[in-house]
């Protein structure tokens, strides 16, 4: 068991790098500000949150209209974050405390200011025209066919210089790379290899089941949905067998170095697209986001439903992954919590997100309980958000900088910062949190160690515990010998679990953890009272 690879025994935690820590007072975090948290995220103390490694947002040089998902050059480090010789030193620092780093690719598109692309759409026969996917329109005035971008409208660009039209799949300033084109392979390939090389840990991959279209373009078919992009069934314009085909390819690139590993963002609201992309279990991505948990209402049944499915669907020798945050997502301490009881709920769906068997992602500002920040239309900087302005559905509220203190711009920088800060920063911040022993970000951290210090949390197997009342998720984690039962409580209410089947369970419990006090230390499951929003760590005495 000792021998599980670190993405798979680790806490990983998103960093937004724009957002995280300002070094040099110019408004936009930084690697060097990162550097300077390091200490925070892992010294080797109790006293940190002690995360293993770090996932950071596109550091890549790019016109930053998305965010940094819109690249114009995969090898260098974008200038409002430093320089390649901070990378490094992030990097190294990062080693020596046992952390990992892992790169956001985004393989599926570049920025439309790319040289590539501005070669692309210089004419039609440049060299580069088929780097990207340009087509003649199926009649005057119409697309090739009926695709739409997944932010909005037809997913063909009409290019007037050309008289063609190039594909996006997401928006229209990110045309798609075309990957049928063994240059471009090799081109991105080189990217990944020489950042393997520089000894970064691992990739996220940006939208990887988007990397092939049909060849032959099919329509979708048309369904129900919320929005237009809901109307079709995405048969042909995204998780195309050619990309779990890519993807094999590139874990052999990355088997080639040893310790390395990749997860994907795989964009679905097919819970099996999740899955494919994890080929057997050891041949493509090592981890798959699941989107479908992190989708989930405030209820125990629909969390428990959720992990089930995993638990039955994923293959055997694949390895979970979940996390309730990310840089597309509304906070989770706001869409999660309610009117009255953020905070409480914050707590238990801490509790089990650290303790599901699977490798969590913790978001940053995610354990000081950030809320979703509204932002003011003059100062938003998403595009989703300016567009659809004012339908809140834009990501600028979850990006908002990270609140280290109650000061003027919470600690994160010396003016004022890029993205307006979140009003909850006079309380809700790392300075506050850290004195009060019953803070978020307290349970984070001894989630965090008691993970770290039970086999089997890290790394036991999971069984849904039947018998518990409604509103309850309650499970078992077993390894070797050792038991651990993970109780949330999802309800305002007090209740009972007297009717719960504990496998075996009849012998006594110790408490390891609780947000509440248990009255005694050693318990008979079945004879437990959960307070409202109680989460309660047991094993077996
Ligand atoms: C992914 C990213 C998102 C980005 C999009 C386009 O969904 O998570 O932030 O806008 O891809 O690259």
């Amino acid at each position: 068991m000792e021998a599980m690879p670190w993405w798979k025994k680790g806490v990983i935690y998103q960093v937004a790098v724009r957002s995280f820590a300002d070094s040099d007072g110019d408004g936009n975090g930084d690697l060097r500000g990162i550097i300077d948290q390091l200490d925070y995220l892992n010294d080797g103390t109790e006293a940190s949150l002690g995360v293993d490694a770090l996932w950071l947002t596109p550091i890549f040089a790019s016109p930053m209209r998305d965010f940094g998902y819109d690249v114009s050059d995969y090898l260098s480090v974008n200038p409002l974050f430093g320089d390649m010789e901070t990378f490094e030193e992030l990097l190294s620092q990062c080693h020596r405390r046992g952390m990992k780093v892992i790169l956001d690719m985004v393989l599926n598109h570049t920025s439309d200011r790319h040289p590539w692309f501005l070669e692309s759409r210089s004419s039609r026969d440049n060299p580069r025209r088929d780097w990207y996917i340009w087509r003649d329109g199926r009649a005057p005035g119409k697309p090739p066919n009926r695709w739409r971008a997944v932010v909005e409208g037809s997913a063909w660009e009409w290019d007037e210089a050309t008289g063609q039209y190039y594909y996006h799949a997401f928006l229209p300033f990110q045309p798609d790379l075309n990957w049928r084109n063994p240059e471009v392979r090799e081109a991105l390939f080189g990217a990944v290899k020489s950042w393997l090389e520089r000894g970064v840990d691992g990739f996220r991959l940006d939208l990887i089941n988007f990397l092939y279209e049909d060849e032959l373009l099919r329509d979708n078919p048309r369904k129900p949905g919320l929005r237009p992009y809901d109307w079709q069934r995405h048969l042909y314009d995204r998780s195309r067998p050619e990309s779990v085909e890519l993807v094999r390819e590139l874990r052999r690139l990355l088997d080639g170095y040893p310790g390395r590993m990749m997860m994907g963002e795989v964009f679905t609201d097919t819970r099996e697209d999740a899955v494919a992309l994890l080929g057997d279990g050891t041949d493509a991505l090592h981890l798959s986001f699941y989107l479908h948990f992190a989708q989930r209402r405030w209820r125990a049944e629909a969390f428990r439903e959720s992990v089930g499915w995993l638990e039955e669907n994923i293959p055997e020798r694949a390895w979970p992954c979940y996390y309730l945050n990310n840089h597309d997502l509304p906070r989770s301490f706001t869409r999660l919590g309610g009117r009255r009881d953020a905070y409480a709920r914050a707590k238990v769906a801490a509790a089990m997100l650290l303790t599901l068997r699977g490798t969590p992602i913790i978001y940053y500002g995610e354990e000081i309980g950030m809320p979703q920040a509204r932002i003011p239309r003059g100062r938003m900087d998403d595009p989703i958000g300016k567009k659809f302005w004012p339908i809140p559905v834009g990501r600028d509220g979850c990006r908002t900088p990270m609140q280290w203190d109650g000061g003027r711009y919470a600690g994160f920088s010396r003016s004022e910062p890029w993205l307006p800060l979140g009003p909850s920063h006079p309380e809700r911040n790392v300075e506050r949190e850290d004195a009060d022993p019953y803070s978020l970000l307290n349970w984070y951290r001894r989630l965090i160690r008691l993970r770290r210090e039970r086999p089997a949390l890290r790394a036991g197997s999971y069984r849904a515990i039947e018998g518990a009342p409604g509103g309850v998720f309650a499970y078992l984690r077993e390894a070797g010998g050792e038991a651990v039962a993970v109780l949330l409580n999802f309800s305002p209410r007090q209740v009972s679990l007297r009717r719960l089947r504990v496998p075996r369970g009849d012998g006594k419990w110790r408490v390891l953890i609780s947000t509440h006090r248990m009255g005694c230390d050693e318990v008979c499951l079945e004879t437990i009272f959960l307070r409202p929003y109680q989460a309660a760590i047991l094993e077996r005495a």
